[in-house]
């Protein structure tokens, strides 16, 4: 990640869209004990370690990030806690044993089916992955949601594709929901305010970011018909 792609996210709530009652929902879908332990893989600057902490009260949680500023950001946001690990490092490379594996919007950097490969030897028996990917929501998308997209995530399917590839890696679709339209418009108005207060004296490398960013906040409206993060709950077979 570059400086000027971090400056963006640093201090915004998410690094993309979600909201605790995705966390809650997947915890019931998997059946999480209280004790249970939770890999939260791309966290990010940690905006779902809370909300995971309260999915499982007297569970752990483990948090990774490639990027380590988002690991110090994730600290002060939650501050010290026995019930939390964080580190800076590669999410294809986790050691378990989890009850659940949650990933908001960072498994497709590792692609569905790879990325659960690696991960099936550190679930616990019974544990399951619940991951948001990129997904079209209509047969036919409009052409503002294929320009979003090609932008964004070339690799983007539908429900059925994204079904494919969680069973090409040896896994089965438990439940599936769909990230709401309220989380999207939260992430896209921090972001879109983180934007115009860094426009005054950015410079070239921060204005080349903050241009790519304007451009993917104003094709959203076009887009959020058709497409959107599907959020899957899925178990090895
Ligand atoms: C779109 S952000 C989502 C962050 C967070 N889950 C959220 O919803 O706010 C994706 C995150 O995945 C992280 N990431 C990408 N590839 C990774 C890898 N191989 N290992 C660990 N983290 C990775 C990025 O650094 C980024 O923070």
């Amino acid at each position: 990640m570059t400086n000027a792609f971090f400056t963006l996210y640093q201090g915004l709530a998410r690094e993309g869209p979600g909201e605790p009652a995705d966390v809650a929902w997947a915890a019931d879908i998997v059946g999480l004990k209280p004790d249970a332990r939770i890999c939260d893989a791309g966290c990010g600057s940690g905006a779902d370690v809370p909300a995971l902490l309260a999915a499982a009260p007297q569970g752990k949680v483990t948090a990774v990030d490639s990027h380590k500023p988002f690991i110090d950001e994730l600290w002060m946001r939650i501050g010290p806690n026995p019930r939390v690990t964080a580190y800076a490092g590669n999410m294809a490379k986790l050691k378990g044993p989890f009850d659940l594996i949650w990933s908001a919007g960072a498994l497709y950097f590792l692609g569905v089916t790879e990325g659960l490969v690696h991960w099936r030897p550190a679930l616990a028996k019974g544990g399951m992955v619940a991951f948001s990917e990129p997904c079209w929501f209509s047969d036919a998308p409009s052409e503002g949601a294929r320009a979003f997209w090609m932008e964004e995530y070339p690799a983007i399917t539908d429900a059925d594709g994204i079904d494919a590839r969680i069973r090409a890696a040896g896994f089965e679709t438990v439940a599936v929901r769909r990230i709401s339209d309220t989380a999207w418009a939260a992430y896209y108005d921090a972001l879109q305010a983180r934007v115009a207060a860094l426009r005054p004296g950015a410079d070239a490398a921060l204005t080349a970011v903050l241009d790519a960013a304007q451009t993917e906040i104003d094709l959203w409206p076009r887009a959020k018909a058709d497409s959107g993060y599907l959020l899957s709950v899925v178990r090895p077979v």
